[in-house]
């Protein structure tokens, strides 16, 4: 049986997920994988891609602070990472020298969201406007929600993020304004960093109600809830972390590797926490 040679970059990588996932899902489809995770500093990593590739390397998926440059490593890219600029998952086959760039992150958050929320037609409130926000506005645009809304703290992000939209028609229903919003906020997802170190706050008030849904991009790796979400039950009853995104996008990028789709109904207990 083929045995698909792939992994993780990162620094730091300790707490990655991914090997624990991936081999789940190869348990799942019957297929046999070697998954480890790499600490790879920034200065090493063109040669260790290209290593890792040239020694029979199928796939790595890429955190941070690896994504833009690996976006720029890659010989060719999907259009998505044309897009925003940054890659998540590369893969290469031992026939072609070629090393493609992927994003799975903004597919793997649709997944998981529409699985627990209404989006076409929905006003979807984002915040944020680093590269977390830019990786997810694509798929969610292509989704057809009603409208996106961008709210940042340093407003003056909030513009030049719509301009990379440009070519998109998506970009008319992208409002970067939102004091006079007056329609009812459908679903708020926290793209920022806000919270990392003590609670969250927003640095001002938003027009939420009991039907808002809360999405974090963020996730605990236990039943515990995000400073975002413990923010957001002020609101509504209704959220979710990114445990359900982490599992999507991870499976997407299997799928790119591998041609099959892993199931991806996995819980937190389903993995093993330090
Ligand atoms: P990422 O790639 O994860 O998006 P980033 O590009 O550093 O990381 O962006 C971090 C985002 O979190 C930004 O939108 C940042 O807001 P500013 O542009 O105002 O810095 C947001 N952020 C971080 N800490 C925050 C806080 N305490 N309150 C509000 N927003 C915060």
């Amino acid at each position: 049986m083929t045995e698909y040679r792939l992994g993780v970059i990162g620094d730091p990588i300790d707490h990655s997920l991914s090997p624990q996932i991936h081999n789940l899902f190869a348990e799942q489809t019957n297929l046999k994988i070697d998954y480890q995770p790499y600490r790879v500093l920034s200065e090493n990593l063109n040669s260790f891609v290209k290593d890792f590739f040239e020694s029979g390397g199928d796939g790595l998926n890429v955190t941070l602070p690896h994504k833009i440059q690996c976006s720029q490593i890659a010989t060719s890219t999907s259009p998505i990472v044309d897009l925003i600029g940054a890659a998540n998952t590369l893969k290469s086959t031992k026939k072609s020298k070629d090393i493609f760039a992927e994003s799975t992150d903004g597919n793997g958050l649709i997944q998981d969201l529409q699985e627990k929320s209404k989006i076409g037609s929905a006003n979807i409130l984002i915040l944020g406007a680093g590269g977390s926000a830019l990786s997810i506005i694509p798929s969610i645009a292509d989704c057809l929600p009603k409208n996106i809304l961008l709210d940042n703290r340093s407003q003056e992000k909030i513009q030049p993020l719509i301009e990379r939209f440009n070519n998109l028609t998506i970009n008319n229903s992208i409002i970067d304004n939102i004091d006079h919003f007056e329609d009812d906020i459908d679903i708020v997802i926290n793209a920022t960093s806000a919270g990392f170190s003590g609670a969250f706050n927003w640095y001002r008030d938003l027009n939420l109600s009991k039907k808002t849904f809360f999405y974090d991009l963020s996730y605990t790796k236990d039943n515990s809830k995000t400073p975002f979400l413990n923010w957001a039950i002020q609101y509504s009853d209704n959220y979710s972390d990114g445990f359900g995104m982490l599992i999507n996008q991870a499976a997407l990028s299997y799928e790119l590797w591998t041609g099959i789709m892993p199931g991806t109904t996995i819980n937190k207990s389903d993995l093993i926490n330090d």
